[in-house]
C-alpha cells in the first residue's frame, strides 16, 4: 500500500498552522480519523493527533504502536511526530499530553467531538486549573483535503482506472434471471480483484422499479427482460475513495428508457463541460439541471450533481443547488479539486438511470478519471 510522501504531509500540515495561527490557536485536537489519516498516513482504527507549532503528538494505543514507530523510518514518515502511548482511555491521555504542553488555546474538531467527550475535557481541565482553553473549530483540516496534491491527484487517477476496468468485469455479470444481491456479491468482488482494499460504501444495484430510489438496496429482485439497471459501485485505493455508476438496460431498451438515458447523459456532459477553474460549484450544478428542466425531467432529478472525492467518498465539494441560508459564497472551482458528475432521473414505479463519473479539476478544465462507455449498454 502507498502513503503520501514525508514533503506531501509537511505541506498539509503547514496549511493547518496557518489557519490555526489565523485564529490565535496554539494547537489543533485532531479527532475525526479521516483527518487523522490525512495528516499522518495513520491508517488505524484509533487515534488522536494534536498539531502544534512543531510538532504532532500522536495518541494510540498498543494495537497500533508498533506500524507507527516501523513508519518513522520511511519514506512517508510523519514529520515532527511524537508518540504518545494511551495507557488507560484515550481522553485520559489527552487531557495529561494538554496539561503538559500548556498551551493557552487549543482548537477541537466541533463536527466530530460527541458532546459527552468534549464536556468530559472540559471539565478535567478546568479542575486542574492550568489546562487550555478549549475552541470550537470546523472543517481546518477539511478545507485543505479540498484540493488534492500531486500525490492524491495521481492515486486518485490509479483509482479512477482500475474502477473502469472492473466495470467491464461487473457488466458480464449482469444478466436477466439474476438477483440484485447476487450481482452486487460479483461487483464486490470485482472491485477487490481490481486492487482496492474496500469497497467505498454498500453497492447499489437497482433494477427496474427499484432504480427509482437513489441510493436503493440490493435485494431479492431477479433481473428481468426490459429492465434497467442502476450499477453504483466504488473502491477505496491506498486511501483514496472513487465512485462509478453505470445504468445499463436487460435486453432490448425501450424507447423510454432510451429518452431518459440520454437526457442524463447530456446533463453528465454539460455539467462536465461546464467545470472549470473559477466557475461556480453552483453552475456545474446549474448545467446538468438545465438540461433536465428542458427535457421535462427537472422534478425527477432530486439529488445534487456530484461530491468531492478523497479520503472519503462524500467531502467537499458539493456540486449541487444553493441552498439559501447556508451557501452564502460561491466557492469557485479549484485546479487540483476531485469530485463526481452524477446527475439522475427517478420516476417511482418505473425506474431510474444516473451516470457518474470522477473528474479532477485542471488548468483549463476538468480531466476524467473515470472511463467506461457511456452508451446505453444492452446485456
Ligand atoms: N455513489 C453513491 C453516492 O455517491 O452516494
Ligand atoms: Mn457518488
Amino acid at each position: 500500500m502507498a502513503h503520501a510522501p514525508t514533503a506531501a504531509l509537511e505541506q498539509r500540515h503547514q496549511f493547518v498552522r496557518r489557519a490555526l495561527a489565523g485564529r490565535s490557536l496554539d494547537a489543533l485536537v485532531v479527532t475525526a480519523l479521516p483527518n487523522v489519516l490525512y495528516l499522518t498516513n495513520f491508517t488505524g482504527t484509533a487515534a488522536v493527533a494534536v498539531v502544534g507549532p512543531d510538532r504532532i503528538h500522536f495518541v494510540t494505543d498498543a494495537r497500533y504502536v508498533t506500524d507507527v514507530e516501523a513508519m518513522a523510518a520511511t519514506g512517508h514518515a510523519c514529520p515532527g511526530l511524537e508518540l504518545v502511548r494511551v495507557d488507560g482511555t484515550y481522553d485520559g491521555a489527552l487531557v495529561a499530553l494538554l496539561d503538559r504542553l500548556r498551551f493557552s488555546r487549543v482548537g477541537i474538531e466541533a463536527a466530530h467531538l460527541p458532546v459527552s467527550r468534549y464536556r468530559w475535557l472540559v471539565d478535567r481541565l478546568t479542575e486542574r486549573g492550568a489546562g487550555p482553553v478549549l475552541v470550537e473549530t470546523e472543517g481546518l483540516v477539511e478545507q485543505a483535503r479540498v484540493v488534492k496534491d500531486a500525490y492524491e491527484l495521481e492515486r486518485l487517477a490509479e483509482g479512477g482506472r482500475r474502477l473502469s476496468a472492473a466495470a467491464l468485469e461487473v457488466f458480464a455479470e449482469v444478466r436477466a434471471g439474476r438477483r440484485e444481491r447476487d450481482v452486487a456479491l460479483a461487483v464486490d468482488v470485482a472491485v477487490l480483484r481490481a486492487g482496492f482494499a474496500r469497497a467505498a460504501f454498500d453497492t447499489i444495484v437497482a433494477s427496474g422499479p427499484q432504480g427509482a430510489l437513489p441510493h436503493a438496496r440490493p435485494g431479492e429482485r431477479r433481473l428481468t427482460e426490459g429492465d434497467l439497471v442502476v450499477l453504483d459501485f466504488g473502491g477505496v485505493y491506498d486511501s483514496y475513495c472513487v465512485d462509478l455508476t453505470r445504468t445499463v438496460s436487460i435486453g432490448k431498451a425501450s424507447e423510454r428508457a432510451r429518452r431518459v438515458h440520454a437526457a442524463v447523459l447530456e446533463a453528465r456532459n454539460q455539467a462536465i463541460a461546464a467545470a472549470a477553474p473559477g466557475v461556480s460549484r453552483f453552475d456545474v450544478d446549474g448545467a446538468a439541471r438545465e438540461v433536465l428542466v428542458a427535457a421535462g425531467m427537472g422534478d425527477a432529478f432530486t439529488h445534487g450533481t456530484g461530491h468531492g472525492l478523497g479520503v472519503e467518498v462524500h467531502e467537499a465539494p458539493r456540486v449541487t443547488r444553493r441552498m439559501p441560508g447556508i451557501d452564502t459564497t460561491d466557492e469557485a472551482l479549484v485546479a487540483g479539486m476531485v469530485f463526481t458528475v452524477e446527475p439522475g432521473a427517478y420516476f417511482p414505479g418505473w425506474g431510474g438511470v444516473r451516470i457518474e463519473d470522477d473528474v479532477a479539476v485542471t488548468g483549463s478544465g476538468v480531466r476524467l478519471l473515470t472511463d467506461v462507455t457511456t452508451e446505453l449498454v444492452e446485456l
